[in-house]
């Protein structure tokens, strides 16, 4: 070989260099925050030796309601055409937003659907739609199902693979006393028609549910315990008559509404095993219209206030003799619509994720959000169908978190929030990390704690398969536990997998959200994009950026997960 082959090989070699080395160092910087921000250490525990919750296989959930375009809140209407009864079925973005899921439940109901009739054979009131009206309850009249549109909704149902919980009236057949409390028993026989209706029609429900909001101290009105137990039982024997040769049979489901313990744990136990899952709903930031809900947001000690709720509910089920599970069948945050520009930006994933890693926490099956599209707090824009940024934040927490819930503490700031599953496509486990910090990176060590040995996978996700393996790693016994560390300076050739997210332009208002830099975004067809993760040497500290989330993959295989 020539000097002159020599110096050009060399030149090649430190272009090279140059190059990778650039790309290292701004996909560091994309994740890691800019020079401004000051740096802590943390340490996450994982509890690997057993779960303490198991959520469904399809935990996320999200809501579409009855609200029509006349629905105001403070002087702004924001449901546009977002209502069961007008949303546009053919939107090439709709559909591909639930496909991507495979599947999304979707809950259907509202406020408004204990004014719902079906018009079904029996129904003999003309099927008219809701009337704007200040003197009724819930501020419109009467409306009604035509049988056409819910055909049409079940064929999209169908197509884009949703499994659908209903909402029926329950207060059908009720009168209103002058204390506010609805009375009398329920009257089934326009939802028992709808049920058979539908069954005729062979459309697939996954769960039926009585009412909305009429538990403890109601929204509106409110129902007795007793007499919503005995309403449940109804249902329940109604449903078990219609689907007498038909299985999987739906669900039961009730009450869908907000928790009151003495309320909850009376129905719990009336019920008996006449109901599958027990629904609450959530909104614990208070009104839309309230201008501090982003301080709500970033104040740790404000979102662990939910916790008495869930931590309440677990208990009344543990203590009953009840086979139910819990359920949030609706949560918005933030009532009344929710407020443009935080419950549709990148600041409400904070609350959003916060939220699903701590429902997990208490063994909460599913988590219905409200809503998918429709008020301000849509996973979906309302006039565009453009994914607002909570969209892309449940669909990763779908594709990553796993049945297995492990606890999790966090030593550090407070700053952090952190949530550990099963990792749901692969032997691992997925770490969520929030940083509600402004200014501050916090790089993240995991420990775990386990009786036995700590496995890292023999074969790690697919993705990994250019990196070989590596069988052996550093224990540390130092303390009284057997804490297992994650190898710090081994020569592993094991990465983990990381999903950075941050607002656009660091802004919490935006309603663009960026994985790992990148804008995430449907095309012109409208395709979801594909989550693409970082693969990141496992050697390495997880760095949480200032306002940023972190879900981390990793490849380790705890007894809990086996
Ligand atoms: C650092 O912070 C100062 C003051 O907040 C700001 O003016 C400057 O642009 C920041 N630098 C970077 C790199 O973000
Ligand atoms: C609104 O409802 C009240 C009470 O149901 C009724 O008396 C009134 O006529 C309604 N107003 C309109 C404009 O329909
Ligand atoms: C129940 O409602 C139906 C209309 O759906 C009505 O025909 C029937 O009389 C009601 N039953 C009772 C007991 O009120
Ligand atoms: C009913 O629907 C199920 C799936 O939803 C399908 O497998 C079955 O063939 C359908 N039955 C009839 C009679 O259409
Ligand atoms: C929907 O998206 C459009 C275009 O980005 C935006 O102007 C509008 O504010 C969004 N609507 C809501 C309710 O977020
Ligand atoms: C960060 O938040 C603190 C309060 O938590 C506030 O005092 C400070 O001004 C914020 N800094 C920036 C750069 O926004
Ligand atoms: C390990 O698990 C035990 C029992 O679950 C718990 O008491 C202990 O605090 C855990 N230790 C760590 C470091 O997480
Ligand atoms: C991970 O980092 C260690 C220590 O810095 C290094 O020896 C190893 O080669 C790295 N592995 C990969 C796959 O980059
Ligand atoms: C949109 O994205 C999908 C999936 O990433 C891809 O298959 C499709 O070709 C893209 N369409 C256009 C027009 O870019």
């Amino acid at each position: 070989m020539s000097s002159l082959q020599n110096r050009e090989m060399g030149l090649c070699l430190l272009v090279c260099i140059i190059c990778c080395s650039f790309i290292y160092v701004s996909s560091q910087s994309a994740v890691a925050g800019n020079d401004n921000s000051s740096v802590s250490e943390g340490t996450v525990f994982i509890d690997g030796k057993s779960s303490i919750g198991k959520i469904d296989e399809d935990f996320i959930c999200a809501t579409l309601d009855w609200w029509p375009p006349e629905k105001c809140d403070y002087g702004t209407c924001s449901w546009d055409r977002a209502s069961l009864i007008n949303l546009d079925l053919n939107n090439n973005i709709l559909l591909n937003a639930i496909k991507a899921f495979s599947p999304l439940k979707i809950r259907l109901g509202g406020t408004l659907q204990d004014k719902v009739i079906y018009d079904t054979e029996d129904n003999k009131q003309p099927c008219v739609q809701f009337v704007k009206n200040t003197s009724e309850m819930f501020g419109f009249t009467q409306g009604c199902l035509p049988m056409y549109r819910w055909d049409e909704l079940n064929a999209f149902f169908k197509k884009s693979g949703a499994e659908i919980i209903f909402g029926l009236n329950a207060l059908a057949g009720r009168s209103i006393t002058s204390d506010g409390s609805a009375v009398g028993a329920w009257n089934y026989t326009n939802a028992e028609s709808f049920i058979s209706y539908t069954v005729k029609k062979n459309y697939s429900i996954y769960g039926w549910e009585l009412g909305n909001e009429l538990s403890g101290s109601g929204v509106g009105t409110r129902v007795a315990a007793a007499q919503y137990a005995s309403d449940t039982i109804s249902l329940y024997n109604t449903v078990k008559k219609i689907y007498s040769s038909i299985e999987p049979k739906p669900l039961v489901i009730a009450p869908g509404g907000f928790f009151d313990a003495n309320w909850f744990k009376e129905f719990v136990d009336k019920t008996g095993n006449s109901v599958n899952a027990i629904t609450h709903h959530i909104y614990n930031l208070g009104p839309g219209v309230d201008t501090h809900l982003i301080e709500k947001i970033l104040d740790p000690s404000y979102l662990d206030g939910e916790a008495d709720t869930f931590n309440s509910l677990q208990s009344t089920i543990k203590s009953s003799a009840t086979s139910a599970v819990a359920w949030v069948g609706e949560s918005g945050g933030a009532y009344n619509s929710g407020r443009n520009l935080v419950t549709n930006a990148f600041v409400f994933s904070f609350w959003y994720l916060d939220q699903l890693g701590m429902a997990s926490a208490y063994d909460t099956k599913t988590y219905c959000r409200q809503s998918l599209i429709g008020g301000n707090y849509g996973l979906l824009n309302t006039s565009t169908f453009v994914p607002n940024p909570d969209y892309y934040s449940a669909l990763l927490w779908h594709r990553l978190m796993g049945r297995n819930v492990l606890s999790t503490s966090f030593s550090g700031t407070k700053k952090i929030r952190a949530y550990t599953h099963c990792a749901k496509q692969s032997k691992g486990i997925t770490l969520l990390l929030i940083n509600l910090d402004n200014s501050t990176t916090v790089e993240v060590t995991v420990t775990f704690n386990s009786t036995r040995r700590l496995h890292q996978k023999h074969k790690p996700h697919r993705s990994h398969k250019l990196h070989k393996p590596h069988r052996s790693h550093r224990s540390h016994k130092s303390h009284k536990s057997k804490v297992i560390q994650q190898p710090q300076r081994s020569t592993s050739g094991i990465t983990r997998e990381e999903y950075h997210l941050t607002a656009k332009d660091g802004d919490l208002h935006s309603q663009t959200m960026l994985l790992n830099g990148n804008i995430l975004t449907v095309n012109s067809s409208g395709d979801i994009p594909s989550l693409e993760p970082l693969h990141v040497n496992s050697s390495k500290p997880i760095m949480v950026a200032p306002f940023s989330i972190v879900f981390v993959q990793m490849p380790y295989v705890l007894p809990a997960c086996s």
